[in-house]
Order: C-alpha cells, then structure tokens, then sequence
C-alpha cells in the first residue's frame, strides 16, 4: 500500500477511536488540510479533468430551442476560468472526503466526473461499480459502454457531456468481491452536496437521470418507480431533468420496446437541447415495418 494510503488508514482509525471515546471535533489547521490534499490532486484519475474548451465542444447546441438560459441554482453563473478553477477546487474536496468511513475504507478511487465543465447535457448514474473504482471514472464498464453508445447515437461524444453519479465512491460489499449495492439513502444524503455544487458550476441545460437510484439522489425524492416514472420532463431548480432507465436494466432487458423507449426519451433531450434529428434517428428501434 503506498505511503499516503497506509497515513490515511491510520488517521481514519485514530479519528474513529477518538469518535468512540466521544471525541466529536478536532482543530485542524487550514495548511495542513492544504498539505494532505496535494498528493491527492497531483494523482487526479484519468479523464476526471474537464478539457479545456474547443470549437464543437460543450456549448455546441442551438440555444434558442435549449432549456432555461439561467438555472435557480443559488450564486453566480461561472464562465471560463473562475468556472475551470471552481470544478478543480470542487473535484479536490471530493477526492479528500472521508465522510463515509466505511467507503473511504473500501474505495479504489473517488469518481469526480468525467467530461467538459461547459457541458449542456449531463448524465447523472447511481454509484461507480467495480470498473469505475478502479479506474477512477464514471460509467467506464460494460453499462458505461452502452451509455457511450447512446451518446454517439445522439451525435455526441462522452467529451462533449458531463457524466457524474450520485455517489463519488463505490458502495461497499462487505465480504464480497463482485457484485454493486445500492447507495443507502444516508450515502446519498451525504454525497449529494458535491453532486448539487457540480451541476451549480456546469449548469447544463438538461440533466438524464440514469435509473430509479440517480432520480432519487438527484431530486431527493424516494421510492421511484422508473417504468411510470420515465419520459417526461421534471425539474431541478429550473433545469430540465429526462429520467430514464439505467443501461444496466437495458442491457438486462434488451427487447425492443425497452431500447425504443430510452431512447425516445434521448430524442425529447435533443429536441429539449435544439440539436438535429436526423429521420434515421428518428427511427431507431422501431419495429421492421412488414
Ligand atoms: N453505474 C452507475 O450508476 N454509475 C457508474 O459510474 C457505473 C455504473
């Protein structure tokens, strides 16, 4: 285990030994913080930095059809720099959190976020699984591609969205290698700040929930039944959200009727956002006709 690792096991033990003798704060000074974040910013996953800004990135849609042009996400719009220089500072808390112990015991990688800070679409999953802990970013598994797929079929690249998950590190599986847990409503309580404070930097015009899960964390609702739930606009403080299915239930349930209704909802997102739709597109998943 490298150096940093096995300091930050042993501060997270002491921390919860000093917790379990009714220890509930500790001054910290604000350099030392500083200090312990460096190496974590240094060793940032690949992929988790937004790339800087180019011709056919990000903003690359009409917006005269596209959602609100201003969210009512609190404080100031962010642009180039200040809003580079925020996803970075945001991106650096998240890597350092320790909140959830028992997460912070478990994870490979904190998964920030994958894409352009200038993005008008984002996709919103439910938790990184296996691959994405490993690999330190989001939907890079065989549901990552599908959903890359579906980005493509859109006529857009995973570069010119944001993708970001509810929660930053992968649920454990206490006595378990394989297999994902659902986030407690307690892990999701507890990240969604950082999911809330991306979405306030990015303001994309439209955000995709991916499944029942990403509903809930994102709009702090419970129980939601995706199959009713899916298809139609909700809204988070004035920005569109498409919910839709997760790619992992379409690739458990490849029929045709499941592939045509994700992705006529993808088609109200490029018609929401003002983009193309070519009648190829139009038609995809739909029965042969006889
Ligand atoms: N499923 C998710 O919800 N998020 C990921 O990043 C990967 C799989």
């Amino acid at each position: 285990m490298p150096e940093f690792e096995q300091l930050l096991e042993a501060t997270i033990r002491h921390v919860e030994s000093l917790k379990a003798e009714g220890v509930l704060t500790l001054p910290v000074d604000q350099a030392v913080v500083g200090e312990l974040m460096r190496p974590l910013v240094r060793s940032a996953p690949r992929g988790s930095q937004s790339p800087p800004r180019h011709e056919g990135v990000g903003r690359a849609f009409p917006s005269s059809q596209a959602g609100p042009a201003s969210s009512e996400f609190d404080g100031e719009r962010l642009t180039g720099e200040a809003k580079a220089q925020a996803i970075v500072h945001l991106q650096e808390r998240a890597m350092a959190c320790v909140k959830c112990s028992h997460l912070v015991r478990s994870r490979r990688n904190v998964v920030f976020g994958v894409g352009t800070h200038d993005a008008e679409l984002m996709f919103v999953g439910e938790a990184p699984g296996m691959d994405e802990d490993a690999q330190g970013e989001p939907f890079v598994g065989k549901a990552g591609q599908l959903l890359t797929r579906i980005i493509e079929t859109m006529g857009l690249s995973r570069e010119q969205v944001y993708i970001g998950n509810v929660l930053k590190c992968r649920p454990d599986t206490p006595g378990r290698r394989y297999g994902n847990r659902k986030p407690t409503p307690q892990e999701m309580v507890t990240c969604r700040p950082f999911l809330m404070e991306q979405i306030r930097i990015i303001q994309p015009r439209v955000l995709v929930a991916l499944g029942a899960t990403a509903v809930e964390g994102l709009m702090g609702v419970s129980s939601v039944a995706i199959t009713r739930y899916r298809g139609e606009f909700r809204e988070l403080k004035g920005i569109p959200v498409m919910p839709t299915y997760h790619p992992s239930y379409v690739l458990r349930n490849q029929s045709l009727p499941i592939k045509r209704q994700i992705w006529e909802d993808m088609l109200k997102v490029m018609a929401r956002l003002g983009m193309p739709i070519s009648e190829k597109q139009q038609g995809y998943f739909t029965p042969p006709k006889r």
